[in-house]
């Protein structure tokens, strides 16, 4: 009886930050990890989050894809980070989009998270 009694809240406990811990694992992106495998991956040659440069600014991209299909453009964003298609430049040329060194879905996933979860920005851009 002694137990019984002591042990409820004990579980009620662990389920309660189980839980919690589940569920913020699920949605939360790491983003010193996103941003050193930008750094990394030579992606801010080319981006800022908050600057155009020769591509857009990540919170921009973000902006551009805020009322699309959440899953679909994660996916299209991965696409577009490893397949090499053509990314038109503001001088008008293109060429092949720099395609990312690590293979890891998982943290390509995590990069593309990151740049989505961006606030503040504006699409078209304005920079
Ligand atoms: C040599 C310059 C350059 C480098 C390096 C570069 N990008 Fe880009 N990126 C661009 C340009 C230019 C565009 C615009 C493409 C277009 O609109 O056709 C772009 C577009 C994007 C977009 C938006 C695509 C869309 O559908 O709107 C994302 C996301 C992106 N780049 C991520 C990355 C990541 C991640 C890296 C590093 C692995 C990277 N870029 C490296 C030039 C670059």
């Amino acid at each position: 009886m002694y137990v019984k009694i002591s042990m409820k809240p004990l579980l009620v406990a662990v389920a309660v930050a189980f839980g919690m811990s589940l569920s913020t694992g699920a949605l939360a992106v790491d983003a010193d990890a996103a941003l050193s495998l930008a750094r990394q991956n030579g992606c801010l040659k080319c981006h800022s989050v908050d600057k155009h440069k020769d591509g857009p600014a990540y919170r921009d991209v973000a902006a551009k894809y805020k009322d699309k299909d959440h899953a679909e453009t994660v996916k299209k964003l991965i696409n577009h980070i490893t397949s090499g298609e053509k990314a038109k430049f503001p001088d008008g040329h293109e060429e092949e989009h720099k395609i990312i060194k690590v293979k890891d879905l998982a943290q390509q996933t995590n990069l593309i998270e990151w740049v989505l979860s961006l606030p503040g920005g504006v699409w078209p851009e304005k920079d």
